[in-house]
């Protein structure tokens, strides 16, 4: 195992597998409301840099769904995080925002998508990622889009596997 790198300690808490407990609530104003199950995966090689997967799947008949990954970074000596992102859906984005204890609320300050990317486009996302006391990982996503200002389209929790 390659020692972890010290400018990630302060999210050591996050690597790691992690698999919902019970099905994530998906909704947003403009479609109809969701359940999905869902695999996080957080990673190192040594590097100051966390990498991550996850996958979404619908929960009852277990289709692949929206999947992500990427890295995440720690601007060294602060407590500011950022989100290196790749979506299936065609979306990049850069998230960045603050970690506090073992919360972090990130928003995203840049989104690129491929010239064909279905609509209405996202515009704008908030995440919440808290671990909570209880030893579950919590996951709130919020979206603006085209057509309709912030709107939380996720919740979901997580238990550790691994
Ligand atoms: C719909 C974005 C994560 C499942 C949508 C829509 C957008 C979007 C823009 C269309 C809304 C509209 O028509 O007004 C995102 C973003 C995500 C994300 C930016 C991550 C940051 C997920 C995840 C799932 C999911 C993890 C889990 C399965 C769905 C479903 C719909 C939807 C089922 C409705 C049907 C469809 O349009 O495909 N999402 N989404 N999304 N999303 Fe997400």
């Amino acid at each position: 195992d390659v020692p972890l790198n010290p400018a990630i300690l302060p999210l050591d808490w996050l690597l790691g597998s992690w698999e919902s407990d019970e099905p994530g609530e998906g909704s947003f104003p403009t479609i109809k409301p969701f359940r999905y199950t869902e695999m996080l995966h957080f990673s190192h090689v040594g590097q100051p840099v966390i990498n991550f997967m996850f996958n979404a799947y619908h929960s009852e008949t277990k289709k692949p769904l929206h999947r992500e990954c990427g890295f995440i970074r720690i601007q060294p000596g602060t407590n500011r995080v950022a989100f290196i992102i790749a979506q299936n859906s065609g979306l990049v984005e850069i998230e960045e925002g603050e970690l506090s204890g073992q919360q972090m609320s990130l928003q995203s300050c840049a989104l690129a998508r491929t010239s064909f990317a279905k609509e209405p486009h996202v515009r704008q996302i908030f995440r919440v990622f808290q671990l909570r006391a209880d030893g579950k990982l919590e996951q709130v996503v919020s979206m603006a889009t085209d057509d309709q200002p912030l709107t939380q389209h996720l919740n979901i929790t997580y238990r550790r596997c691994s």
